[in-house]
This record gives structure tokens, C-alpha cells and sequence, in this order.
């Protein structure tokens, strides 16, 4: 009985701990729309796994010395009720995908496309990404600044990535800014995201592309605005 008690504690406890690691405040908008969608699911995931484990482990106890089995009797009724259900959650796991992959920070091509003819994000900052075997160029077209393995981005600002690659396939990843996206050689990829938080991030490459795959990262600076300004002027001043 001790032990039961034990075990059942235990369990207590690393549910409250996997509930107390719920993640921290998004860094874009991108990451939050991905991070509620994940706890979205995981409410509904979460009370049927409980409710099928405990039927199981109650069934199992219930019919332990049950040396007389009789076969399973027809019950259309449930039956009917548990392929509706099991339907009726597809269909709200279907559509909450949907409603993320939809949204134009995460799908941003969809949305050029269904908008006035690629005109949808003109007040965006618009930066040129260069993918190559192996590292990253990043283009400010505007300001005619380019910066090797570090990115720097405005917070609070959407920002467009036009994305190339000068060889094989490459693919940006941006994990705490819910950024990833294929570039495709000869193709003119568009990724785009809307930093909350200023700070550093890691950027890689998430397409297995050789020797150099491993090495190629880079470093994401988001700074607020007067900083990003500063950082435009210097860098700037400094080409000139
Ligand atoms: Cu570029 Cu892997």
C-alpha cells in the first residue's frame, strides 16, 4: 500500500512539473501563434490520454480472474458515439492547424499570393538573405548594408526575409522566432516574422548540405528601435 502511495505521488508530481514547464512569453508573434496552437492541443490531448490509460489500467484490474469471458455484444449507440467523437476531434485538430498554417507570419507566400498582387507587406522591413555552402549574407537593400553571420532585426516591426541560395538547398531555422523555411536554388523564397523581444538568437541551417551543414549558423540581434537606428547609422557610416 506504501508503495502504491509512493508510486502515485510520484506520478502527481512530474504532472505538476511538466505543467509548471509550460513555455515562457513568446519572442514573436510567429512563436506565439505556434506555442498556443501546441498548448491548444495538448488541453485536448491530455484528458483522453488520461481517460484511456485509467480505463485500461481499470479494466485490466477489474477482469483479472475472469475465467469465463463472454464475446463482446453489438452496441450501436457507442459505437456511433465514439466515431463521432473521435471525427469531431479530428476535425478541431484540423482546423486549429489550419488557422496557424494560414496565418501570414508563418505562411507569408499564401498570402502575398491571395493578396493585390504581392503588395501585402510593403511597410515591411524587406531583407535579403543569401544562403551559400556554408554560411549567411544578409542584405539591407534600403540602407545598402550587408552583414555576414549576423542578423540584426528591429523589435516590434514585421520584417519580410526574401530568401536565395547561390548552390544546393538550404533551409533558415529561427527556432525562438518560429522562423524555418526551404530555399530553393533559382527560386525567391519568402519567410517572415514580427520580434516581441529584444535579445540574441540562434540562427541555423535546417537542410543537410554538406561538409560545412553543422557550422552554418548565424546570430539573430533583435534591438528596439532606437538601438536598431543606431546600429543602421554606424553601419552605414562605416560603408561610406
Ligand atoms: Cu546549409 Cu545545411
Amino acid at each position: 500500500m506504501r508503495l502504491r502511495r509512493r508510486v502515485i505521488q510520484a506520478g502527481l508530481v512530474v504532472v505538476g512539473l511538466s505543467l509548471l514547464a509550460a513555455p515562457a512569453t513568446a519572442q514573436s508573434v510567429n512563436r506565439a501563434a505556434i506555442d498556443e496552437l501546441n498548448a491548444q492541443l495538448l488541453y485536448v490531448a491530455l484528458p483522453l490520454t488520461l481517460f484511456v490509460e485509467l480505463t485500461l489500467v481499470y479494466v485490466i484490474y477489474r477482469f483479472r480472474n475472469n475465467d469465463d469471458p463472454k464475446p463482446t455484444v453489438d452496441d450501436p449507440a457507442l459505437e456511433v458515439t465514439w466515431t463521432a467523437a473521435t471525427g469531431a476531434i479530428l476535425v478541431f485538430v484540423g482546423v486549429s492547424a489550419f488557422v496557424v498554417m494560414a496565418n501570414p507570419y508563418i505562411t507569408p507566400a499564401a498570402a502575398e499570393t491571395s493578396a493585390d498582387g504581392g503588395d501585402a507587406f510593403t511597410n515591411d522591413t524587406e531583407i535579403d538573405v543569401l544562403a551559400y555552402q556554408w554560411g549567411w549574407e544578409f542584405s539591407y537593400g534600403e540602407a545598402n548594408i550587408t552583414t555576414e553571420e549576423r542578423l540584426v532585426l528591429p523589435a516590434d516591426q514585421n520584417v519580410t526575409f526574401r530568401l536565395q541560395t547561390t548552390d544546393v538547398i538550404h533551409a533558415i531555422y529561427i527556432p525562438q522566432l518560429g522562423v524555418k523555411q526551404d530555399i530553393f536554388p533559382g527560386r525567391t523564397m519568402t519567410a517572415r516574422t514580427h520580434a516581441t523581444e529584444p535579445g540574441e538568437y540562434r540562427l541555423y541551417c535546417a537542410e543537410m548540405c554538406g561538409a560545412g551543414h553543422s557550422k552554418m549558423n548565424a546570430t539573430v540581434v533583435v534591438k528596439n528601435q532606437s538601438a536598431y537606428d543606431t546600429w543602421m547609422e554606424n553601419q552605414t557610416a562605416a560603408a561610406g
